[in-house]
């Protein structure tokens, strides 16, 4: 996507200097900048502190991960013991561990002297595949928001999202945001509300900068202002992405997906969900066993801004004797979400919906 005149994808690899290259999204909105990866360690550490996020850019850092791991030694042992960190390194995004599994699974049947290089076209092609999905989901939010728009005949047509599913949370064009890209290239005129999304505030540093450069109207809320702005009708439609989807079609999604999805059913407003099919969790049909991942109260303790002399300053907020708790998703079951959008079509979130879907996937 766009940045300063200049289309950007959110990670590449460097065939000369055989390095990845990241945007460190820690440093955003307030800094553009490009880091370069070269081993394991190192993309473990990115993925750790939030340099690259969001669920399919997870699995393609990960699947490049693999590939550093292996660059000096691909014996069995530092392939399994690859997986297993970068398994561990974000536990809830299901990408990862669909990522690392698809690359190991090729890993084992190649030469050890062409291992990395076969590696790095299937991580290339991971990250080509995501782009083709997340375009197709684009198509087919488009046509969705394109009939609420007919309908409605409402201008703009005002769309809420939750944490940053744009495209620096993908390869690019996102999930969530893919249809309003593709809608607003079209011409259609749109309104998006940003949940700033505590305690990281992705929408606010991320999506809004994303719409910001694509010439998206868009205005920030207080997490807690949605519902609200749904009771006032100022919200026709949500949509988010998911960090896995299991098999009744329960949405793991960033904290607070859960509390926007119960006000919209409320109000009667159509809240989707946009994931390519790598965030599927076919295997278990109990969001109580997806682990949720725990972060630290520091991200609720302290925040980072630019003062006034344009330096990056953290501080804290909070009294350093209180405790805090920081889980970083929630779940939100199928009934309160109208439909899923994936780059197969739109379908039920529901055990029915799922199995249709895995029947073409
Ligand atoms: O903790 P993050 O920033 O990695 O969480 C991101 C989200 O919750 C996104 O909504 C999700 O990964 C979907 S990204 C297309």
């Amino acid at each position: 996507m766009n940045v300063d005149g200049k289309t950007y994808k959110t990670i590449w690899y460097d065939e000369k200097e055989k390095i990845i290259n990241i945007i460190d999204q820690t440093k955003l909105p307030h800094q553009f900048v490009i880091k370069k990866i070269s081993s394991l360690d190192q993309i473990i550490y990115a993925i750790k502190n939030m340099e690259v996020r969001g669920a399919p850019l997870l699995g393609g850092a990960a699947a490049y991960g693999m590939c550093l791991a292996i660059k000096d030694n691909p014996s069995d042992d530092v392939i399994d013991d690859a997986a297993k960190k970068l398994i561990n390194s974000r536990p809830t995004a299901i990408n990862i561990t669909w990522a690392v599994n698809k690359i190991r699974s090729e890993l084992i049947k190649i030469d050890n002297d062409q291992k990395f290089s076969h590696g790095i076209k299937i991580a290339n092609k991971i990250c080509n595949d995501d782009i083709e999905a997340c375009k197709s989901i684009g198509s087919y939010g488009y046509k969705l928001i394109k009939d609420i728009f007919d309908d409605k005949k409402i201008e703009p047509l005002n769309i809420l999202t939750h944490c940053n599913a744009g495209w620096l949370a993908t390869i690019d064009w996102g999930t969530a945001t893919a249809p309003i890209y593709q809608a607003n290239k079209k011409g259609l005129d749109l309104h998006v509300w940003v949940d700033e999304t505590r305690p990281r505030n992705q929408g606010s540093s991320l999506t809004s900068y994303e719409l910001n450069h694509e010439n998206i109207a868009n205005t920030i809320i207080a997490d807690n202002a949605g519902g609200l702005l749904m009771q006032q009708k100022k919200i026709d439609l949500c949509i988010t992405g998911a960090d896995r989807i299991i098999s009744d079609g329960s949405v793991i999604n960033k904290i607070g997906t859960y509390l926007k999805a119960l006000a919209a059913h409320e109000n009667n407003i159509p809240f989707y969900v946009a994931v390519p099919t790598s965030s599927i969790d076919w295997d278990i049909n109990d969001a109580n066993d997806v682990p949720i991942e725990e972060r630290s109260g520091d991200e609720l303790s302290n925040m980072s801004g630019i003062d006034n002399h344009g330096k990056i300053q953290n501080i804290r907020i909070y009294p350093e004797e209180s405790s805090t708790l920081n889980p970083a998703f929630d779940i939100t079951p199928g009934k309160f979400i109208t439909g899923i959008i994936t780059e197969k079509g739109i379908f039920g979130a529901n055990e029915e919906g799922l199995k249709k879907l895995k029947s073409i996937a």
